[in-house]
């Protein structure tokens, strides 16, 4: 149950995101500088006013189709979040999103669209907050740590890759927990144990986030006096992995944990190279994607 609104049908709206001048100038300061990216959104229906008002509640999100979701995250970004230095930080939800989307796995009241639904209004009500819309915290847990995420950036204080993702991933993983519970309390059909595995890896890509300088810590003691380019070359591959302002690595890791999943569980008996083939693609687009990004 689509609630589209054809007659709330704003005209196509293109958007510029001049992602120099913004956030990611002081996120990260040799990569992307001379790249203006242009953010399309393609008729773009705000199905409703809580869009520019940004008090959407959980449950309007979970109805929604993912294709929704995905237009809301890159309104949001786009209209709202430029005030928050923040025009470019989700970028990776909408990897996931895009990822539900292919997979049809995130349909209004599924399991999974409460789990991205938690997720995707946790970032709306903490944004409201900072930019004082309102102060509704919609009882999400991950709002009270978007906010602080928020207000810091603004701040500026949040230039340190380090401190940047800590920040980041932990809002993010309880949002993603308060999303399960609120799949619970709902009494939301159980996931396949494929939907389970894969967002157990999405707390595996956070965790990734918070110890990403211990790991490299390790690789290069490992690597220091045997083959240091090596080090190089996996601490440059984990950052870019690690990053939220592109949906290339959460599109890369959410295929690859699919995938895996799909043999665990035994999806794969019929087999399906389709799968493969789009695997093999989206690993191609991130080594492009960490090249352009390595030159720099
Ligand atoms: C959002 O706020 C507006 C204005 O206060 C209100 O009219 C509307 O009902 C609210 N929407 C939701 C979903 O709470
Ligand atoms: C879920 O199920 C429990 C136990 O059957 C019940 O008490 C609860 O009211 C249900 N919740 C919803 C939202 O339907
Ligand atoms: C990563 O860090 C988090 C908290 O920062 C911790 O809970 C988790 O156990 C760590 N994981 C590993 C593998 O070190
Ligand atoms: C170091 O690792 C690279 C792969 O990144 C490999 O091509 C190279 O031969 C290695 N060098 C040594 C000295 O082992
Ligand atoms: C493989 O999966 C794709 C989408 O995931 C589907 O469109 C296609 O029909 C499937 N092919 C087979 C042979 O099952």
């Amino acid at each position: 149950m689509a609630p589209v609104n054809i007659f709330g049908l704003k005209p196509t709206l293109i958007i510029l995101v001049l992602i120099p001048f913004i956030s990611a100038s002081c996120l990260y300061p040799n990569i992307d500088r001379e790249v203006s990216s242009q953010l399309i959104i393609d008729d773009v229906q705000t199905i409703s006013s809580c869009w520019d008002l940004l008090n959407c509640t959980f449950e309007e999100i979970r109805d929604w189709q993912p294709v929704t979701r995905l237009h809301f995250l890159q309104y949001m970004q786009a209209t709202h979040f430029q005030r928050l230095g923040s025009s470019d930080q989700f970028r990776d939800m909408e990897g996931i999103t895009e990822f539900t989307m292919r997979k049809g796995i995130a349909g209004a009241r599924t399991w999974v669209s409460h789990v991205e639904a938690a997720a995707i209004e946790a970032v709306e009500r903490a944004a409201a907050t900072v930019l004082e819309y309102s102060h509704d915290t919609g009882s999400n847990p991950g709002v009270v740590k978007w906010v602080a995420f928020f207000r810091e950036q603004c701040r500026g204080g949040l230039g340190d890759r380090r401190e940047h993702d800590q920040a980041w991933s932990a809002a993010s993983l309880v949002a993603i927990e308060h999303g399960i519970n609120r799949a619970k309390s709902a009494n939301a059909s159980d996931p396949a144990a494929r939907e389970l595995f894969w967002v157990h890896g999405l707390r595996v890509h956070r965790e990734l986030m918070q110890n990403r300088s211990i790991i490299v810590f390790f690789v290069r003691a490992a690597l220091i006096f045997t083959n240091k380019s090596l080090a190089v070359t996996i601490e440059r591959a984990l950052e870019f992995f690690t990053r939220v302002n592109t949906p290339v690595p959460m599109k890369l890791w959410s295929e690859v944990v699919w995938q895996v999943g799909g043999i665990l569980f035994g999806y794969h008996v019929e087999g399906n190279s389709s799968d493969w083939e789009l695997l093999r693609l989206i690993a191609a687009q991130f080594w492009q994607e960490y090249q352009k990004a390595a030159k720099d």
